[in-house]
């Protein structure tokens, strides 16, 4: 019973996917906060280099990468992709279960897949210095290592819960040579107005993407770059599928369910978007967002123009949102602390063409405990949505006495992600699902368009 399938590094995909070519209905265009009027290129051009400004409005159903970015992915990729035989035998499942696992890369996670692509077109184009944010601290992580392999500067606004709860997260950003600050904080104008208003915030990640947005619109030789939500970050991730694809076809199987977990989508764009490339083709499968109660985007937001952080300095998109002063819980799954989602995603969830669950947080460790006594992996607490959602599929099905192949993305390990383990094998998670009163109050701030 083979375990492992592993290609070959020639065999690494040398295209990205874009999914923008083959949806049925486009998501609506940006908004510009100001104006309210679609963007133009020139409104994004202060954030962001043309390379990937041309690559977010793109319809070419294939994009080349070149060749000096896959010449560093090649430090990890491609990944392996697991059957899980044990985790099916400890869950007693008739179905097969497979997860490819992006955890191998430098940073721990699928992130430094689009951060070596974004840091790469920014030094291109002669930028020095980018300004992120970042939830967990594996996004900033992933921006740091980029930044130190190209030779660019990197300042991270890491939310404040994070910033505490994960020290190691802050230290690996600062062994790359990356600032590190908590958000939100007095640097920024943004940050000084939530601050004035509360001054414990605990941040998130809506307000550490206006600081960051706001420091790199008012130095000209830095750079916005962002970690999920847009376009072409969801196309740098397509290479997760397009390797998965390559190795499924390894096995004696293919995928009925492809499950993700979903915080600003990327993760779950980069394992699904070449399996719905297939879906809109023909192929019977069925395509799974997993997200926590705590920030039900999917399952509880409204498909409403709102902006991408909490302060309105971001164009305004249309995508389920739960208002972009929603304020979550410190849940431990940082970086699916996210009040929207992806533009694509949303229009695919819109379309029926996707499904959404929202899991309880005690219960996503409870997966992650069992997953990592049978497979050995400690999946990071985002991951562990991917875990449990693909655990509850496997035991529907047995339910119905139907037998299944699901495959999960298993996002990236939680080896800086002990404290949470510790507090769930203690007792002390709480839980933390959004209630209806806080969700119609948060809704509330939708801008009018
Ligand atoms: C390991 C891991 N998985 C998933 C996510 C969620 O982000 P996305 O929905 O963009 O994949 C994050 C975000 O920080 C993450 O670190």
């Amino acid at each position: 019973m083979q375990t492992k399938y592993q290609l070959d590094e020639k065999e690494i995909p040398k295209k990205w996917y874009n999914i923008m070519a083959d949806l049925p209905n486009k998501p609506q265009p940006g908004l510009h906060p100001g104006t309210k009027q679609p963007l133009g290129p020139e409104d994004l051009a202060p954030l962001f280099p043309m390379a990937l400004i041309e690559q977010e409005v793109s319809l070419e159903k294939y994009i080349d990468i070149p060749e000096e970015i896959l010449d560093i992915l090649t430090m990890w990729r491609p990944t392996p992709l697991f059957r899980a035989h044990r985790l099916e035998k400890a869950i007693g499942t008739k179905s097969k279960i497979y997860y490819k696992y992006e955890g191998v890369s430098p940073a721990g996670s699928h992130k430094p897949n689009t951060a070596v692509a974004q840091a790469y077109y920014n030094k291109k184009e002669g930028v020095k210095r980018l300004t992120t944010e970042t939830g967990a601290g594996q996004w900033g992580s992933s921006l740091a290592m980029a930044g130190s392999i190209l030779g660019l500067d990197v300042k991270v606004y890491m939310v404040k819960v994070s910033y505490e709860q994960k020290p190691y997260r802050r230290a690996l950003m600062q062994a790359w040579g990356a600032d590190v600050l908590a958000s939100p904080s007095n640097q920024t104008q943004s940050g000084r107005s939530i601050l004035e208003k509360s001054p414990d915030s605990q941040g998130s990640l809506g307000i550490a993407i206006s600081e960051a947005v706001e420091e790199a619109a008012q130095n000209p030789e830095a750079k916005y770059a962002l970690g999920s939500v847009l376009n072409h970050v969801l196309l740098h991730q397509t290479i997760i599928g397009e390797e998965c694809i390559k190795q499924m076809a390894m096995t004696p199987d293919y995928p009925d369910v492809v499950i993700a977990s979903a915080g600003g989508g990327s993760n779950f764009a980069g394992i699904a978007f070449p399996y719905l490339r297939e879906k809109i083709a023909g192929k019977d499968i069925r395509v799974v967002a997993v997200e926590p109660t705590a920030c039900p985007t999917l399952t509880k937001g409204e498909f409403s123009y709102d902006f991408g952080d909490t302060v309105g300095l971001t164009p305004m998109v249309k995508m389920y949102t739960l208002g972009h002063e929603f304020m979550p819980a410190g849940i431990h799954a940082g970086g699916l602390r996210y009040h929207g989602m992806a533009p694509i995603v949303s229009q695919l969830f819109h379309d029926n063409l996707i499904e959404a669950v929202s899991l309880e947080q005690a219960k996503i460790f409870e997966g992650a405990a069992v997953f990592a006594k049978a497979e050995g992996i400690i999946p990071a607490p985002e991951s562990a949505h991917a875990v449990q959602g693909a655990i509850e599929e496997a035991k529907k099905y047995d339910a119905e006495g139907q037998s299944k192949t699901i495959l999960f993305n298993l996002s990236g390990h939680g080896h800086f992600d002990m404290s949470a383990y510790t507090q769930y094998f203690t007792g002390n998670l709480e839980d933390s699902t959004l209630s209806e009163i806080k969700l119609k109050e948060s809704l509330s701030s939708l801008p009018k368009v």
